[in-house]
């Protein structure tokens, strides 16, 4: 993917003016929640052409087929046509599912991507993935396909709450772990309240677009990016079952300390660069309670779909901070291990 197709910006006003003034649509529709109707369409109202809007409830429980089927539904009442626009104003869910919409409506029509969450700047701004979740299973439907363009603008941050800041942050986090060492000291100099969210957005989503240019479809080098993640999405889905869900990089947090872990273990990961890492993320994300007589459940949830005949997973580790690698073989007992490990720190 081109670099310059993702335009970080802190002037979303000129990045928009830019991108209208040498497209024409027959009618610009711009998607939002009910979150991103009341604090980011203001900030963007006046610099798009006359537009419609389809305001759908917020939130992952409705990243679903019966919210694109008001979507496609809002389009089509609409008048859309094959040269409308369709702007996905709000986080990874609007973008996800707006984006696989406007895909969809028609064989394809164009669309744009405003994200703003922090998780949806440095993370679902780049590498093409659409897609909704289905039967339980995320993202289980959907397909590749680029916006026309991805301007993402920090001061949309600002009315974010931290919670969902330090949720992104980790994704932040994962991208200086998988490639670039240096970049995790930057990291460390701030607090997360001070953090230069433009320069970081900007790093992150280059580090992700050099990966993803690699390897669009995921064949090989693009598994690192799931580093912290098939132990992270296990704890995820079990705590959604549990009364206080976590957010995606509360529960990615504690998958990279468990898969830090795991790097020591069955890579040459130093235990320096493990404690370091761990009180680094247990410094900013907290220790969350993890009993015991949960852990099988979250294995289980691991293994559900993956799992050949020995219990192992292919999972991405890290041979030291900054120098990643994929398709390492875990056997279920590894994974116990790391839990374990994570529940004595
Ligand atoms: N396509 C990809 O490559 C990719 C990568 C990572 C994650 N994702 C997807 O992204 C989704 C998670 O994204 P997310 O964390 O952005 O969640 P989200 O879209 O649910 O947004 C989180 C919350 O913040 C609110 N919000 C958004 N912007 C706001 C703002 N500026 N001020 C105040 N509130 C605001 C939203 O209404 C929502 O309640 C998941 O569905 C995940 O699968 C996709
Ligand atoms: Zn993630």
């Amino acid at each position: 993917m081109p670099e310059n197709y993702v335009n970080i910006t802190e002037s979303i006003k000129s990045a928009l003016a830019d991108f209208f003034s040498n497209r024409h649509y027959s009618k610009i529709t711009i998607l939002v929640d009910e979150n991103t109707s009341r604090y980011c369409l203001p900030i963007i109202e006046s610099s798009v052409p006359t537009f419609n809007v389809i305001e759908i409830p917020s939130g992952e429980l409705n990243k679903n087929i019966d919210t694109c089927v008001d979507i496609w539904s809002g389009m089509t009442e609409l008048g859309m046509d094959r040269k409308s626009l369709l702007i996905n104003l709000g986080g990874g869910v609007i973008g996800d599912m707006g984006g696989f919409c406007a895909s969809t409506f028609k064989r394809g029509i164009h669309f744009i991507n405003i994200p703003t969450t922090l998780l949806s700047q440095v993370d679902a701004s780049v590498g093409g993935k659409l897609g909704i979740d289905f039967q339980g299973f995320k993202n289980h439907i959907g397909l590749f396909c680029n916006p026309e363009a991805v301007l993402a603008d920090p001061t949309f941050l600002r009315t974010l709450p931290e919670r969902e800041i330090r949720s992104g942050f980790a994704e932040i986090i994962k991208h200086a772990l998988i490639r670039d060492k240096e970049y995790l000291t930057v990291l460390m100099q701030y607090d997360i309240k001070t953090q230069p969210w433009l320069n970081h957005i900007r790093h992150s989503v280059k580090i992700k677009s050099d990966v993803v240019t690699a390897d669009p479809k995921e064949s090989g080098l693009r598994k690192i990016l799931n580093f912290g993640h098939t132990m992270g999405h296990a704890i995820e889905t079990h705590f959604l079952e549990k009364t206080g869900p976590l957010l995606h990089g509360e529960a990615i947090a504690i998958g990279m300390i468990c898969e830090t872990f795991l790097s020591t273990k069955l890579l040459k990961m130093s235990k320096e660069e493990m404690v370091r890492i761990q009180d680094y993320l247990i410094g900013i994300f907290g220790k969350v309670s993890i009993e015991k007589e949960e852990f099988e459940a979250i294995l289980e949830n691991m293994t559900h779909d993956k799992k050949n005949d020995n219990g192992l997973v292919k999972m991405s580790l890290l041979n030291s901070i900054g120098n990643s690698t994929y398709d390492i073989n875990v056997s279920k007992a590894d994974a116990l291990d790391s839990l374990f490990h994570y529940q004595k720190i």
